[in-house]
């Protein structure tokens, strides 16, 4: 049994990082055959990401899956820390699991991994009051599900493995994609910013990024299967490289993966401490590099930006902020935002809204301050009112919300390219994302699903376009 351990999680060794294949023994192939799988993702793109390697492992194994947890044989939650409300939905999930256990399925598995995994305090719930969850792994060990789940499935005892020092990085793990026609490639693990508010540090480890070689090959292997998008993730981008020896940074590899062809290149995200002149030319002049960033800014208030440790203040944002926008011609930026960090005031947040009436972004998520289980900011004494930060949040929905609807209102008549992912829910109409990644729906033919087409924008709303498809 390996519990997770914030001492070690925290730590930041100069080890070199070292790249490893994935290898699963014959023996394991067969152990899930006749059997069937339901797989819960929370939380973000990484996540997503982390569960198409999970179902392609299990498919492996011979896994099917299936799409009502109550006919599954096994049932695994990849889940997300990042705050309070994503711990209690997959706490939710686990209640309903264990009514499964009790009343129809008793020989249900279910197995916890993700974010969540990495926190001692979940591991210690897990471990005292639910005996019951049969297996639980980290974020560092994905690889080692086949060997986990085949102990789970072996012995009467919950298994528990989770690494709190990141290990080597694992090529190689197999990959079931949501999509055929647009794809994440993970191009950096970990954080190394200790945002104040943040437990991602803990979660994921340290920064490592992903050899440029290993990238460039996945995404051409996408390209010779006729992917015409892919989204190079890490929790920050711009920080790409700086853990070689030798120097190649997100410049280099943007302008690497361009050359490979893929039609369409978005990145997430991208701090704004790293964010280099550099990378500004290079999405200016690369035509496959799309003109959206997302560029968190977290609050307007530098004094608050200080307490969270963000390095940069509300002046050296906003200047970098218009740099983009400046250089980039039809660029779109999005960002997230926090209300109620401990100590916020209201001229803080006053700073906030003053600096989104600045920004107007295109798109913005916004959140309330959740106190994170040993983050700096949660050991703060003034932690602000519910009521407060929940007023606030509303008072900043409605300035954004004004500003996509207004920036969408712009864009009537113009024509953008954009890929056709699917059939929207109201029927007879596809779906897609413009270059800006801005949600389009149009009337046209299901077989266009796949494609890259013109589609001129006829009406605007808040969160979404309306288009017509320009012949
Ligand atoms: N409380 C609220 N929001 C948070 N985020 C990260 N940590 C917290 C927290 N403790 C938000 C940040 C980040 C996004 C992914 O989640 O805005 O950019
Ligand atoms: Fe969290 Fe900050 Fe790292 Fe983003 S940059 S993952 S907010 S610590």
């Amino acid at each position: 049994m390996e519990l997770p351990d914030y001492v070690k999680a925290r730590a930041r060794s100069k080890d070199k990082v070292l790249r490893e294949d994935y290898v699963l023994d014959d023996n394991l192939k067969s152990i899930g055959v006749g059997k069937k799988y339901f797989l819960k993702t929370y939380g973000c793109q990484m996540n997503e990401h982390d569960s198409e390697n999970l179902k392609a492992m299990l498919e492996e194994l011979g896994f099917v899956e299936v799409d009502d947890y109550n006919n599954a044989d096994l049932v695994l939650l990849n889940t997300c820390s990042i705050r309070e409300n994503a711990h209690n939905k997959a706490f939710g999930m686990l209640g309903r699991l264990k009514h499964v256990k009790e009343s129809t399925n008793p020989d249900l598995i279910v197995g916890l991994c993700g974010c969540m995994a990495q926190e001692e305090g979940v591991v210690n719930e897990l471990m005292h009051k639910y005996k019951w969850v049969n297996f639980v792994f980290g974020t560092h060990n994905i690889h080692r599900l086949p060997y986990i789940l085949n102990d789970a499935l072996q012995a009467n005892k919950q298994q528990i493995e989770v690494l709190s020092r990141e290990g080597n990085i694992i090529e190689g793990i197999p990959v079931k994609r949501a999509s055929n026609h647009k794809a994440y490639v993970n191009i950096i693990y970990g954080c190394d910013k200790f945002c104040t508010y943040c437990i991602v540090p803990y979660t994921r480890g340290k920064q490592r990024s992903r050899d440029p070689k290993d990238i460039v090959k996945e995404v051409e292997e996408l390209v010779k299967d006729g992917y015409k998008e892919v989204t190079l993730l890490g929790q920050n981008v711009n920080a790409y490289g700086k853990d070689f020896d030798y120097t190649y940074t997100m410049e280099n590899l943007l302008e690497d993966v361009s050359k490979t062809g893929i039609p369409r290149i978005f990145f997430m995200t991208s701090h704004p401490w790293d964010f280099t002149d550099g990378m500004i030319d290079v999405i200016s002049k690369c035509d496959n590099v799309m003109p959206y960033v997302h560029l968190p800014v977290q609050s307007g208030s530098s004094r608050i930006l200080k307490l969270m440790g963000r390095r940069y203040t509300k002046e050296s944002y906003l200047e970098l902020f218009d740099k983009i926008r400046g250089r980039v011609p039809r660029v779109s930026i999005s960002t997230d935002i926090i209300v109620g960090f401990p100590g916020e005031e209201e001229e803080d947040f006053l700073d906030t809204l003053d600096l989104v009436e600045h920004c107007k972004y295109d798109n913005a998520f916004t959140f309330i301050y959740s106190p994170r289980e040993n983050t700096a900011a949660a050991k703060l004494a003034n932690q602000v009112d519910e009521s407060v930060k929940e007023e606030r949040l509303q008072r900043l929905n409605s300035v954004v919300n004004k500003y996509f609807l207004e920036n969408n209102q712009k864009l009537v008549g113009e024509v953008f390219p954009v890929l056709v992912e699917g059939v929207s829910s109201k029927k007879n109409e596809l779906f897609g994302y413009t270059d800006t990644f801005k949600l389009i729906n149009f009337e046209g033919d299901s077989s266009l699903i796949g494609e890259i087409i013109n589609v001129k924008v006829v009406e605007a709303k808040t969160w979404s376009l309306d288009g017509e498809i320009v012949k």
